[in-house]
């Protein structure tokens, strides 16, 4: 599978993830199979004004990612292509969010809210297209609202704004996370596009990604939320949770430039929810340093 020029070398992607897609997520992910890594959504506003320095620590792209996708959300089409000149000598790909629903981004024309408006979609793929020689994709929901349901038109638009590939969160804008992902709307985009499709959306298990795949044709699937808690779900083999998540600690503290113990914390947190014991897990957020998290992840008892 190739998106552009860039292998695939499985079909299991990575989504971007605000607020959870750091380096050490990202790499322990990779190390459990995930073909395709997306960054987190990047405000083309801010990484615009950096310097090519600042955009490579702010990125903190390892080797072992890729190929990595560089998500880029804006609604202006100069500041979106200074963005894309930021950051290209860094990604593999550059995706531009369509899909976001906060209401930050949707006030200002971003996200989602370019479902409704398709020139301007249309004016920023291109402009896209036309500022790097990566490749360049989109992600998008399926519409605005039920009433409004118009993910062919747009992949459509997509492809003959000449971008490499799409990436479709079956949901409408209006659902938010509420709901079941549409299938049928899924599998209408394949068949009516030539570009790699991802599908996206409620994908809880391998298996399970292996199926929206067969119900939708697409060619790839991406994992958000249930990567989220269990990084390891890109292969099928058992895992030691405790390693995993000891795993992640040794790739933070060798890799991230925060250094957060809370943003450990966080991840740790969200790993342990299939761990099975009787402590309350919770209790790691009071812990402040990293070594400690640690002490705290290897003392934990199972059961
Ligand atoms: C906490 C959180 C942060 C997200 N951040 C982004 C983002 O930065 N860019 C984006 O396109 N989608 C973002 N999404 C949407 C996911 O990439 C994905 O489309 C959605 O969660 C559905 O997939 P899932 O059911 O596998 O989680 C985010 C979702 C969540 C829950």
């Amino acid at each position: 599978m190739k998106i552009g020029t860039v292998e695939i070398p499985n079909r299991f992607v990575l989504a971007p993830l605000a607020g959870i897609s750091c380096t050490a997520f990202r790499m322990l992910c990779k190390e459990n199979g995930a073909g395709l890594i997306y960054t987190q959504m990047i405000d083309a506003d801010l990484i615009s004004q950096k310097t090519q320095h600042e955009v490579k620590q702010f990125l903190n792209i390892q080797e072992m990612e890729r190929p990595v996708t560089v998500q880029l959300i804006s609604s202006e089409k100069n500041v979106l292509v200074k963005a894309v000149q930021a950051v290209e000598q860094f990604a593999d790909i550059i995706d531009l969010n369509v899909g976001c629903i906060e209401e930050d981004f949707l006030q200002k024309g971003c996200g989602a809210s370019l479902l409704k408006d398709l020139p301007k979609l249309e004016t920023l793929l291109r402009a896209m297209v036309d500022t790097t020689e990566k490749p360049v994709s989109a992600k998008i929901r399926i519409g605005w609202d039920n009433q409004h349901i118009n993910g062919v038109a747009v992949a459509q638009l997509i492809e003959n704004a000449g971008a490499s590939a799409l990436c479709v969160h079956g949901r409408t804008a209006d659902q938010g996370y509420a709901g079941k992902v549409n299938w049928t709307i899924m599998r209408q985009i394949k068949g009516k596009v030539t570009i790699p499709v991802i599908a996206n959306g409620d994908v809880t298990s391998y298996n399970d990604g292996l199926a929206l795949l067969r119900k939708t044709g697409c060619d790839l699937v991406m994992i958000g939320r249930e990567a989220q808690h269990c990084p390891w779900m890109f292969h099928e083999k058992p895992v030691d949770i405790k390693q995993q998540i000891l795993r992640f600690i040794e790739l933070y503290e060798q890799y991230e430039v925060r250094q957060s113990p809370v943003e450990v914390a966080d991840h740790v947190f969200w790993m342990l929810r299939d761990f099975k014991t009787t402590e309350d897990t919770k209790k790691v957020h009071v812990i402040t340093t990293i070594p400690r998290i640690k002490r705290y992840v290897n003392r934990l008892s199972s059961g």
